[in-house]
């Protein structure tokens, strides 16, 4: 059973749906409507009243990711003693940021060391923040943590298909709403539209779809590369082999694909990604790495958390409250144990079900329902940013049907004549096999060569990379959690959402918006509500 689940084999389409599915960001809407937010603050807790003085205030919190370090800060704030147990040496979990120095051993993988230059960085988890994922924003706020673009989506970056011309994004763009928009136009010019539309409306609509698609007169996508009129006034959509102005005259445009050889070659699949809800611009991301918002809860929290200590045990006391066991680290191995009133449980369930604890039948249930999953990135850091310098390219991403997916150009320091760390692959568990079951140095020689597919330019300008699959990376073993279909998730959040005796569960796994740092941080407001409003109820 372990083995049939632990390997789900998804497409990236199938996992897009999925997550789409179960993580589509309905929490913030049930949420507003149960009025956890209050409406003046669609960010902080309303709570009201402090924890109890004297009894019912200790709780303990296991892992220090995102979900954990805010419960721990919520709680704080409202005057519990937390404890967060975490078996690292830095906080943040997923939300990790790699630079120069940054070690880590994969399960079963040789040790690897990143020897980017100083100032250099991958963010190896999330990397991105929707700009209405407002828990993730506001706390970002709220520590002082300095934001910049992340630009998601660039049309001027590439998009490759093999055995196909290599384009750039726009000119896909162009093309598909080109001729969608004169296939569209003439079937409302022959009124095979009729009931739905007015002949006032018919024309208005023709109007819109002759601006989407760039249409001439005749209501046709000028494939033949003549620039029909509206070139003049607004520009050619697809792009120019020679830009307009440079040397007078309205430049030489691009000629478009054959609609065809677009639709075969299935340039267009990748591009749906971007009209996602969680995906759309404006994205951000902390100026600097991502951890910056695991280190700016960390100086909050201070002695709250405990590092290098790995939880091997999570049990009932008799008087109602928990004592969890661990291995302290910090002093060569030794066996200790911590006693509270409550537990968090903001540990990823993989790795929590295997503990020996006293969950309660449904509960453990529900855990083994969770399934475990794969995804990969690689750090490249070139001497020279020459996706910038040659190719125009300012962030954003190209995209391949090469196992290596996507590549990532850096949000930072643009215009620079620095290095930079480009993302030279990032997938969703497609490539678990090709990619991230391998030692770091194939990895990297694999990379190296289907992006240099991309950008000719990789082999001279290469010096060093990171890669991370997270499957292997311990303590966390999956990137992020996934369910066999929405019955189970469904079945097993009513379960995961609610105690079980003094244990609550927390993180992106227990949200509706798995796989977001917004998950996490909606998941451990609830938890903190939760256990809240049971120590007022007496
Ligand atoms: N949040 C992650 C990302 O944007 C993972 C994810 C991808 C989650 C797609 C949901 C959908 O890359």
């Amino acid at each position: 059973m372990r083995d049939r689940i632990s390997s789900p084999g998804l497409t990236r389409r199938q996992f897009l749906l999925r997550m789409a599915r179960y993580g589509g960001g309905a929490v913030l809407g049930s949420m507003f409507a149960l009025d956890l937010f209050a409406r003046e603050d669609r960010f902080h807790l309303p709570v009201s009243g402090r924890a109890p003085a004297d009894k019912n205030n200790r709780v303990i919190i296991l892992g220090g990711g995102v979900a954990g370090l805010c419960a721990a800060y919520e709680l704080g704030k409202l005057g519990y003693h937390c404890t967060i147990l975490e078996a690292r040496s830095r906080p943040g979990g997923r939300n990790w940021t790699i630079r120069r120095g940054t070690e880590e051993t994969e399960i079963g993988n040789s040790r690897q060391v990143c020897t980017f230059d100083e100032g250099q960085f991958l963010n190896a988890g999330p990397m991105r923040i929707a700009h209405h994922h407002t828990t993730t924003l506001g706390y970002c706020r709220e520590l002082g943590i300095p934001l910049t673009v992340f630009s998601n989506f660039n049309e001027g970056a590439y998009i490759v298909r093999a055995g196909y011309p290599k384009l750039r994004i726009r000119e896909v763009l162009a093309d598909m709403s080109g001729y969608t928009a004169e296939l569209l136009a003439k079937v409302i010019k022959r009124g095979e539209l009729d009931q739905a539309l007015t002949t006032a409306d018919r024309e208005k609509f023709i109007e819109y779809l002759r601006a989407e698609g760039r249409l001439n007169p005749q209501l046709i996508y000028p494939h033949s590369g003549d620039n029909s009129e509206l070139t003049e006034e607004r520009g050619h959509t697809r792009g120019y082999t020679q830009s307009p102005g440079a040397v007078g005259g309205l430049g030489a445009p691009t000629v478009p694909l054959d609609l065809e050889v677009l639709v075969k070659a299935g340039y267009a699949s990748s591009l749906d990604f971007m009209k996602d809800y969680n995906q759309q611009p404006t994205m951000l991301t902390p100026v600097g790495g991502m951890d910056r918002i695991a280190y700016g809860f960390a100086e909050k929290l201070g002695g709250v958390i405990r590092y290098n200590c790995l939880v091997n045990e999570i049990r009932r006391t008799g008087s109602g409250g928990v004592r969890v066991g661990y291995v302290d680290g910090n002093e060569g191995g030794i066996a200790r144990e911590l006693e509270g009133d409550y537990c968090v449980c903001a540990l990823p369930p993989n790795l929590l079900r295997k503990l020996p604890g006293d969950f309660a039948p449904a509960t453990a249930a529900a855990l083994r329902d969770a399934i475990p999953s794969s995804a990969g990135k690689i750090g490249l850091q070139f001497k020279r940013r020459f996706w910038e310098e040659d190719d125009d390219i300012y962030g954003g991403s190209s995209k391949t049907d090469d196992p290596i997916g996507q590549i990532y150009y850096p949000f930072d320091n643009y215009g620079s004549s620095g290095k930079g760390v480009v993302v030279g692959y990032y997938h969703f568990g497609e490539a678990k096999g090709l990619l991230d079951d391998q030692v770091p140095a194939v990895r990297e020689r694999l990379a190296l060569a289907q992006g240099a597919k991309i950008h000719p330019q990789y082999p001279a300008e290469f010096e060093n990379s990171f890669s991370v699959a997270w499957h292997r990376v311990p303590h966390n073993e999956s990137p992020w959690t996934l369910w066999k279909d929405g019955a189970t998730f469904d079945a097993a959040q009513k379960i995961l959402r609610a105690a079980d005796g003094p244990f609550y569960f927390t993180g992106d796994w227990t949200s509706d918006l798995v796989g977001w740092q917004a998950g996490a941080f909606v998941a451990a407001q609830r938890t903190v509500q939760a256990i809240h409003a049971r120590t007022q109820a007496g």
